[in-house]
């Protein structure tokens, strides 16, 4: 079986969603497995509680030695200011001894976020975190326009690039990942399953 890990940061469960229907794409290519994990969270709960976020699920958390395990990954967060929310960069910043030994080279990943707003740092947030696969030697799989005519609709707003799935989360939160961007998640766990199994063989 190829494995394909799905890790994730969420704070208010957006990221978590679309870790799912991104398991139901990997999951939907025969010989691939998927996993979710989630990141650990840095900040004290003391804070969580004034940011009124809800509790963690139940997706265990990742150990990032473990990660040269798996055959290929779909890395998931929201923004902060436009690029990757510190709890995912905290994980990645303790890749480093697998970093030294090139233990993740040539290991294919693709990546999705979430932002409150259009225009919110959908895109940056994706393009400035390639620099983390870049030092791994990792192989960045985008989504392109994988998904077909849905990326070319602008009729409704949506979140979601060539650069992967987003979606929109409004400034309160309140809105959920819509059909059309579940549906790039899916496309995109496809997508990454297909060549992170061709890259195995
Ligand atoms: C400190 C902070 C900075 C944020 N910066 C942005 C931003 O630059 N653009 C934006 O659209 N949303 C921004 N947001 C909103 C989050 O991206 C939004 O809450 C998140 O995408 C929801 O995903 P989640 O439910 O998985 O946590 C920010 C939120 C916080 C707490």
């Amino acid at each position: 079986m190829t494995k394909v890990w799905i890790v994730y940061y969420s704070l208010y469960g957006h990221i978590k969603t679309m870790a799912e229907a991104v398991k139901k794409g990997v999951e939907s290519v025969e010989g691939v497995e998927a996993t979710i994990y989630q990141v650990a969270e840095t900040l004290p709960e003391e804070v969580l509680g004034k940011m009124h976020a809800p509790p963690k699920s139940d997706y265990p958390i990742i150990d990032p030695t473990t990660l040269p395990e798996a055959d290929g990954f779909v890395f998931g967060f929201p923004t902060r200011f436009g690029m990757m929310a510190a709890q995912m960069k905290s994980f990645f910043d303790a890749t480093g001894g697998l970093w030294q030994k090139g233990s993740l080279h040539g290991k294919p990943a693709a990546m999705f976020t979430s932002t409150a707003t259009q225009g919110g740092g959908q895109e940056t947030t994706l393009m400035t975190a390639v620099t983390q696969l870049a030092h791994h030697g990792m192989i960045y799989v985008p989504s392109g326009y994988a998904a077909g005519g849905i990326m070319f609709d602008v009729k409704d707003a949506r979140g979601g690039s060539p650069w992967g799935p987003g979606t929109l989360a409004a400034p309160d939160g309140s809105r959920q990942p819509s059909e059309v961007e579940l549906t790039q998640c899916e496309v995109a766990g496809k997508q990454l399953a297909t060549v992170a199994k061709k890259l195995k063989a």
